[in-house]
């Protein structure tokens, strides 16, 4: 099936397509929600150019595919003021809180917490004319382009995932020591189910995977250098050049991405959200946007909706088991400490 309501291009071989005849600074119908989901899932990363929303709407956009979520599990750093579902990322906000400006390695957002976003949504508000294009890689792919032997190994392994697991903080940064202190761990299977296309992805990545379980250190260190080569080919990948007002959403639960490596020469600041949770995923996401269309359906304009509760984050040290089915994977957890107790 095409699409009716939008128009949809394919932009790489194997993941991204952009998105155009849709305007964001206007309430979307459902028809148009239903085609942007659609086009999410098959692409994993969707491209909106040229939208030049405020935080409002872009909250208001993003609720209408699931409940928005706390800026960051860590409060780091401080989310965009009178909107705390929205975090800052600005190249002189990492140099204060990693103590580089770099943006860090591959990665899915928040694997570390026991419901991490199952999407995110970013708008560039003040790009650079050079440097600061953000990467994505499909994990679909990247577990389909595994040979039927390696698969099938995969497909029995869990990992653990921590927060600075591949160590890649400097030791001696503040936030470092302080995520040592209070670490957010959880285990994840090393293939995930989807639990909306059914899917099989390669869900780990190198910025908080820190080791395979149940093998020795060796074994791990070897597993975990195959995989993370096979899920960032630049086969699988697509890379994506900002102007301002763009956005870009994709799906966590298929993708990681590179943030900019090459903006040490610019001050940057993009507005971040990072979404619906998939502990909850389907019933939640279908519900909070039913609600929140009732309410709009006759608004013309946005109206700033701050003040909604995002969704909590969580997380604890205590490792949890992840059940996957044929419909998805199904989070059994232990019982949580909530975000404030740990990071502050
Ligand atoms: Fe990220």
């Amino acid at each position: 099936m095409g699409y009716k309501h939008i128009e949809v291009k394919q932009v790489a071989g194997f993941i991204g397509a952009e998105i155009s005849n849709v305007d964001l600074s206007h309430p979307l119908n459902d028809d148009q929600v239903k085609e942007i989901r659609k086009a999410l899932l098959k692409w994993k990363v969707v491209f909106f150019r040229g939208q030049n929303i405020d935080h409002a709407a872009q909250v208001e956009f993003t609720s209408r595919f699931g409940e928005v979520t706390f800026a960051h599990p860590l409060g780091e750093p401080e989310p965009v003021p009178g909107f705390p579902q929205i975090k800052p990322v600005d190249r002189r906000l990492y140099e204060k809180q990693y103590g580089f400006r770099t943006g860090g390695p591959w990665h899915t957002d928040v694997t570390a917490a026991i419901n991490p976003p199952a999407a995110s949504i970013l708008r560039a508000v003040n790009v650079p004319s050079f440097g600061g294009d953000t990467q994505w890689s499909n994990l679909v792919a990247a577990y389909e382009g595994l040979s039927a032997p390696v698969r099938a190994l995969a497909d029995t392994l869990k990992a653990e995932h921590r927060f600075n697991g591949s160590g890649y903080l400097p030791r001696n940064s503040k936030f470092a020591e302080r995520i040592a202190v209070n670490p957010l761990v959880s285990i994840h299977p090393v293939v995930r189910v989807h639990p909306e296309t059914g899917e099989r992805a390669l869900f780990i990545n190198p910025g908080f995977t820190s080791h395979i379980v149940d093998v020795s250190s060796q074994e791990s260190k070897l597993l975990l250098e195959l995989f993370f080569n096979q899920i960032t080919k630049p086969a699988y990948t697509t890379r994506f050049r900002w102007n301002n007002g763009d956005i870009a959403f994709w799906d966590n639960r298929a993708t990681l991405h590179l943030a900019p490596q090459d903006l040490d020469h610019l001050e940057v600041e993009v507005s971040y959200i990072a979404p619906p949770s998939l502990a909850m995923f389907q019933l939640g996401l279908m519900v909070s946007a039913q609600k929140w269309f009732k309410v709009r359906r006759s608004a013309q304009k946005y109206q700033p909706s701050s003040s909604k509760k995002p969704r909590s984050w969580k997380h604890n040290r205590c490792f949890h088991k992840l059940q996957t089915t044929k419909l998805g994977c199904l989070y059994l957890t232990q019982p949580s400490m909530k975000l404030e107790q740990i990071t502050i």
